[in-house]
């Protein structure tokens, strides 16, 4: 059986019990991939060292073999803080006015790209089947092929893809998406993203498109959506443990009113200067005076990336006016907190809120909006706000209130249906969402993306 090696910036192996809801969905459906078929998760460090060296640091969590490897301080600086957070991600996000265009940034994600795939590339055994994962990436299989690497390799990105005309303000934007024509298989979170792409190639390298083959350049590539789920059922479960518990209470006894939470890494895509503005909206119906608080959870992240920075200073002033404006003795209505929790907690978290609000500007997918769902009391659940810009709103628009984050109306008077809605609704409305989530959760994603790689030829 042919063993399976993922490739990803960040290698997360669950290190506690195995699916016990306490690690990320996607930790785990790799992980149980590699554990069925055997096999390597390789990637960085997450450490800068002085200089780059290629040793190789092996270790084995639960079962499966971790392969990780130093960058040098300058690899961190110019190619993950660099073009993959400063230039890629808003590009990708559809932030050009965000996007630093800086040629270093570009000659050392291309070398950061080469030397990993030079590290990788003996540890690959005929027959493995290699699959990337993410922006940070890109030219993976490219510089696999240029090792002499024939094997079937797949890349999946987690993150949009923007538009063609927003692409091509990417400089050496075709130079980048010539790589991808070395992977076998593309997977993409939504078809829209997937037709964005789709239609960047069409226009920009006369490719050509029958459904979901792209022929571009002699070379016939599989470019197909895969909408990545979450464990629902273990986190369904979670929920009701005893941390999850703890939490429930917690947040239910010392919060006034019903609470509206908000999950995110603290990132300018996640439309968090829009939600507390739409929130501030829905406080000027003076009925919700200290009925209602938002719960907003929103751990630090990239800090030495400078619009990250911003964000954050933007934040705090609008949540402190928001606060100041509105405040009593006894009520504050943003609960704005700068720090990340467990996932037990978070998920008890969830299903003491009424509502889970989701803004972002634009989205890959949007997991927070899947978990607030299956942490749901069925016989009391709450209900979800989503943006229309997330992934997810394609799959989850029947049960979801589907939102446009850039309207501060809209949002207030969304929350204002959430918050009355009636029992029936919210249980019908959960269900159908629920179901969803079980139809197609990680698992099935991860061994939809397998089945379409194995499906593919050898190169
Ligand atoms: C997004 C990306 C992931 C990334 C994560 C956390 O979800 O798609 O690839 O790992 O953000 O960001 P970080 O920069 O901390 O890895």
């Amino acid at each position: 059986m042919s063993r399976l090696i993922v490739v990803s910036n960040r290698v997360n192996v669950p290190r506690g019990r195995e699916n016990d809801g306490a690690q990320g969905g996607l930790a785990v459906a790799l992980t149980s991939a590699l554990k069925k078929s055997g096999g390597i998760w390789f990637g960085w460090s997450g450490k800068a060292a002085e200089s780059f060296t290629g040793a190789v640091d092996y270790q084995r969590h639960g079962g499966v073999a971790t392969a990780t490897v130093d960058l040098d301080e300058q690899d961190v600086e110019e190619y993950y803080n660099g073009y993959a957070n400063r230039t890629l991600w808003p590009v990708f996000h559809y932030r050009i006015d965000l996007a630093d265009f800086d040629r270093e940034f570009g000659r050392r994600y291309e070398a950061v790209n080469k030397k990993m795939a030079g590290t990788l590339a003996p540890m690959i055994d005929p027959g493995d089947m290699v699959w990337v994962h993410d922006y940070h990436f890109i030219p993976m299989a490219s510089d696999l092929r240029a090792e002499g690497v024939a094997n079937r390799i797949g890349f999946f990105l987690h993150t949009p893809w923007p538009p063609h005309r927003l692409m091509v303000a990417l400089p050496y934007h075709r130079r980048l998406v010539e790589t991808m024509l070395a992977y076998d298989v593309i997977g993409f979170q939504s078809d829209e993203w997937r037709e964005s792409f789709l239609h960047y190639c069409e226009r920009e390298m006369d490719g050509e498109v029958d459904g979901e083959w792209l022929t571009v350049e002699g070379r016939t590539i599989r470019c197909a959506t895969f909408p990545i789920g979450i464990d629902a059922k273990v986190f369904a479960k979670l929920a009701t443990g005893p941390d999850a518990q703890a939490s429930y209470v917690r947040a239910r006894d010392n919060v006034t009113g019903q609470i509206i939470v908000g999950v995110d890494r603290l990132d300018y895509s996640k439309g968090l200067i829009e939600r507390f503005n739409g929130y501030r909206k829905l406080l000027e119906r003076e009925e919700w005076l200290k009925k209602v608080t938002l719960l907003q959870i929103a751990p630090p992240s990239r800090g030495e990336v400078p619009a990250y920075g911003e964000i954050r200073d933007q934040l705090d002033m609008l949540s402190g006016r928001i606060n100041g404006e509105h405040a009593r003795v006894d009520w504050v209505p943003i609960r704005y907190v700068n720090k990340g929790y467990a996932r037990p907690e978070l998920a008890g978290i969830f299903r003491a809120a009424h509502v889970g609000l989701v803004t972002s500007l634009r989205d890959g997918m949007n997991l927070v909006a899947k978990e607030y769902v299956a942490a749901q009391d069925p016989e009391d659940p709450g209900v979800l706000l989503l943006s229309r810009f997330t992934g997810a709103a394609a799959q989850m628009e029947d049960g979801a209130l589907l939102i446009n984050p850039h309207s501060q109306l809209d949002i207030a008077k969304t929350l204002d249906q959430a918050l009355r809605m009636g029992w029936e609704e919210r249980k019908e409305r959960w269900q159908t969402l629920y179901d969803g989530l079980n139809a197609y959760d990680v698992h099935h994603w991860a061994a939809d993306f397998l089945e379409a790689l194995k499906g593919a030829d050898e190169a």
